[in-house]
């Protein structure tokens, strides 16, 4: 039997109302909405070959030959579409980021889009972009945000991610200030879980999420900035502050981050529009126009202990690539 194979691409996202918890932890359903916005900056390459040479299924990333978690998570996301397709090959899977895997930058959301999309497609299921999106989504839920571009949103416990508003309807840039990382952070699908466990202010969290996300969702449909970043850095400091009151407590916050963000806080006391956000890691990550982009990323270019500032206008839907 011939190998069938082919190469999805996918970009990153950012999400500006954050989801943190699940609705069914063993179909992964998110607890909260959320809405994100497609990073054009940030991509992900993936080709699947399903290979009845194979006794296994097989992953690279950057060239590198993975094993342990990310194989197993890969390999799940693979059995799904197995089940789906009646494919019985086992695959081998090589991926490609264009960003540093080593900043601790989250690959994983282009990561499982680009893979959803390319073993659908390799398997004979075909590229229908909301059917991918679920297949991303059992496996990492914000991957299922990923196969949109624009601005897209994931309603709480759904199965799969809808766009809310075209790249063009709005264009901003999101600047992603790279700090060093001491350690590799604990992963944001174990830290949700602790929090649920262990948090006294998980319920707290479950009842405003979904408050903060229809601010997001109506001061971007009244293209209004300051609504839309103020309610963000809500979202991400609350999403903050009941994980930090876990047992053990997860602070991801190191100190060039707290920096960063008296960084933007002085920049909007001097009248330029910036608004941060952070997500599983110690990087901040800052939504302005595309006019202060410049200004704002020599900012936190200055801060101590970042070491590069990405920046990145919206991003288009996930796409098979014709070689
Ligand atoms: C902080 O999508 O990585 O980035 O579904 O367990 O894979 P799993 O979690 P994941 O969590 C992302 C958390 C976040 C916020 C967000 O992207 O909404």
């Amino acid at each position: 039997m011939k190998a069938s194979s082919a190469t999805a691409f996918a970009h990153a996202n950012i999400a500006l109302a954050k989801y943190w918890g699940k609705a069914d932890v063993e179909a992964n359903l998110p607890a909260v909405p959320s809405l994100s916005m497609t990073l054009e900056a940030l991509s992900t390459t993936t080709r699947v070959e399903f290979d009845a040479g194979l006794t296994e299924d097989s992953l690279t990333i950057n060239g590198v030959v993975r094993s342990g978690e990310e194989l197993r998570r890969a390999a799940r996301l693979l059995d799904r579409v197995r089940l789906e397709s009646q494919e019985t090959r086992f695959a081998r899977v090589e991926s490609h980021n264009n960003f540093p895997t080593a900043s601790g930058l989250a690959s994983s959301a282009s990561g499982f889009a680009a893979l959803a999309l390319a073993a659908r497609q390799a398997s004979g299921l075909g590229v229908d972009l909301g059917a991918s999106s679920q297949t991303a989504r059992a496996a990492s839920a914000s991957a299922a945000r990923s196969v949109y571009g624009g601005y897209v949103v994931l309603p709480r416990a759904a199965e799969r991610a809808e766009r809310y508003l075209e790249a063009a309807a709005f264009p901003l840039t999101m600047l992603i200030a790279v700090v060093t990382q001491a350690q590799k952070p604990i992963s944001s699908t174990r830290a949700m879980l602790v929090t649920a466990e262990t948090s006294p202010y998980y319920s707290a969290w479950l009842e405003m999420a979904p408050h903060t996300y229809e601010c997001i969702k109506a001061a971007l449909g009244a293209r209004d900035l300051d609504a839309l970043g103020r309610a963000m850095e809500q979202s991400a400091l609350a999403m903050h502050a009941t994980m930090m009151a876990s047992v053990p407590a997860i602070l991801y916050f190191q100190e060039p981050t707290l920096a960063l963000l008296r960084a933007v806080a002085r920049l909007r006391e001097s009248g330029i529009p910036a608004y941060y956000t952070m997500d599983a890691g110690p990087h901040v990550k800052v939504l302005t126009r595309p006019e202060t982009a410049q200004r704002v990323a020599s900012e936190l270019g200055r801060v101590p202990g970042v070491e590069q500032v990405l920046s990145s206008a919206l991003g288009s839907d996930a796409r098979l690539v014709t070689s």
